[in-house]
């Protein structure tokens, strides 16, 4: 019987991308998936440490995989992404039970590793950073019409609160040519849709060519039968005019950017060693909104940074007024060990709650709004899966990013529809279907 693995991920979308990796390695490498991690021979966590106290919730989950390694021996774990990056071999003297510790850009080795593992007889270690290496295995076939691509790994501008530098090392591009393969593959097997993923998405360039992100955009645009083009996460002091100008040119370019702020204070962007002020960000909302009227925009907020006076939490407060974010993900500072805000004074923790929570408030309003001002439009939904709460409903997200439950015809799964939102709930969307859309992004018309 083939031996079982287990994958658990935590964090963000490029760690959902590399699980996928690291599943469809691990099945090449002989072992089938299971989603009981109670019966695996091989048990993975690829681990964010991005936010508050990542590592504790690594160790105590690895303290339950401890008991099913005692139940069972033999059983291997293997723990890579972020987390084990920063810790490195210091993980080991933790977690003594830890079979092998791996990092970000050391995925495609897990093999090798638990081979070493298995002739040493004692844990193998790599958290090097051999670049652009994972992206030599064949990627991991697409579970819908909808598909991940990594462009770039790691990130190079070592914002003052970020862990990201550090664990996923400097900022480093596939080609142009890696990523258009990539991307027609994808497109022959069936996917309609490409998020392009990367720390930074904007400092991605083909140096050879000489070739920059809005290249990119323009080039994908070209590919047939691909039908949406969505990217993130873009770093506002580095959104050029090019890729702006290419939200006005490109149909394919989904009507939505996720587009950082962080702060609205000057004072705390300064710190944090953003590059651009509250102004400039409000400038290049105001570029991308004539560039594609109604683009639906998200954002990242963190709350007590060290330093925050209420004043400059009031001026994050009046920025989601002004700007009106469609999506919004908010966080309490959290220091992480090693970046530069780390040893400064913290906001006290009652404070930084209060403030998130009054965020959110403005933020989930903001959100609200805009799911409101949807109902009644007819809008080009990609329908994706089958609607998580079942009646044979589909789920499918619009060009803005928001999903959409409604009854579809048999067959229409997979493709995009012309849709009219009847109501805006909590965080969906419902609607009716009303006619199939042509695969190509000629039909997914500009507004004028
Ligand atoms: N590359 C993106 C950017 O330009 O901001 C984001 C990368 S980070 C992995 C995702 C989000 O986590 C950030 O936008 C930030 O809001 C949040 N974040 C990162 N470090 C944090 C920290 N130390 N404390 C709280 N939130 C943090
Ligand atoms: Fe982190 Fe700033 Fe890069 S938030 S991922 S250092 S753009």
């Amino acid at each position: 019987m083939s031996p079982r693995v287990y994958v658990e991920t935590q964090g963000c979308q490029m760690n959902d991308h590399d699980a996928d990796r690291l599943r469809d390695l691990l099945e090449a490498d002989g072992y089938l998936s299971t989603t009981r991690p109670e019966e695996a021979d091989l048990l993975v966590l690829n681990t964010c440490a991005v936010r508050e106290k990542a590592a504790e919730k690594v160790f105590s989950l690895l303290g339950v995989w401890r008991a099913f390694k005692e139940a069972h021996p033999g059983t291997l774990i293997a723990v890579g992404g972020c987390v084990a990056s920063q810790e490195g071999e210091d993980l080991l003297a933790r977690a003594p039970f830890v079979d092998v510790v791996f990092g970000p850009q050391t995925l495609a080795r897990l093999p090798e590793l638990l081979a070493e593992r298995r002739r040493a007889g004692r844990p193998a270690v790599d958290v090097s950073f051999p670049g652009l290496e994972k992206f030599a295995l064949a990627p991991p076939p697409p579970s819908g019409p909808s598909a991940y691509v990594t462009v770039m790994e790691g990130c190079s501008r070592y914002c003052s609160f970020c862990i990201v530098p550090y664990t996923r090392g400097a900022a480093a591009s596939r080609t142009l040519s890696a990523v258009l393969t990539e991307v027609r593959r994808l497109v022959a097997a069936g996917v309609r849709e490409v998020t392009l993923l990367g720390q930074n998405v904007d400092a991605w360039r083909d140096a050879g060519e000489g070739f920059d992100f809005a290249d990119l955009l323009y080039a994908l645009a070209e590919v047939p039968g691909l039908g949406r083009v969505r990217f993130t996460t873009s770093h506002p002091a580095d959104l050029t005019d090019g890729v702006i100008r290419a939200f006005a040119e490109l149909p394919v370019l989904a009507p939505h950017l996720h587009l950082p702020v962080q702060s609205g204070s000057d004072r705390i962007l300064g710190l944090m060693k953003r590059g651009y002020t509250a102004a400039e960000y409000r400038a290049r909302v105001e570029a991308l909104r004539r560039a594609r009227p109604g683009i639906a925009l998200g954002t990242d907020f963190i709350v007590g940074y060290p330093g925050e006076t209420e004043e400059d939490f009031a001026e994050s407060l009046a920025l989601v007024e002004t700007v009106g974010f469609d999506h919004a993900f908010s966080f309490a500072y959290s220091p992480r060990p090693g970046t530069p805000a780390a040893g400064a004074d913290p906001v006290p923790e009652a404070v930084a709650r209060a403030r998130l929570a009054r965020l959110q408030e403005r933020l989930e309003a903001a959100a609200r709004r805009a799911r409101e001002a949807l109902v009644g439009r007819e809008e080009t939904v990609l329908l994706e899966r089958p609607a998580r709460r079942g009646r044979g409903e589909v789920a499918g997200r619009t060009g803005g990013h928001h999903w959409v439950n409604l009854a579809a015809p048999p067959g229409a799964l997979g493709g995009f529809a012309r849709v009219r939102i009847t109501a805006a709930l909590t965080n969906t969307l419902r609607g009716r279907y009303l006619a199939p859309v042509a695969e190509s992004p000629a039909a997914i018309a500009l507004p004028t």
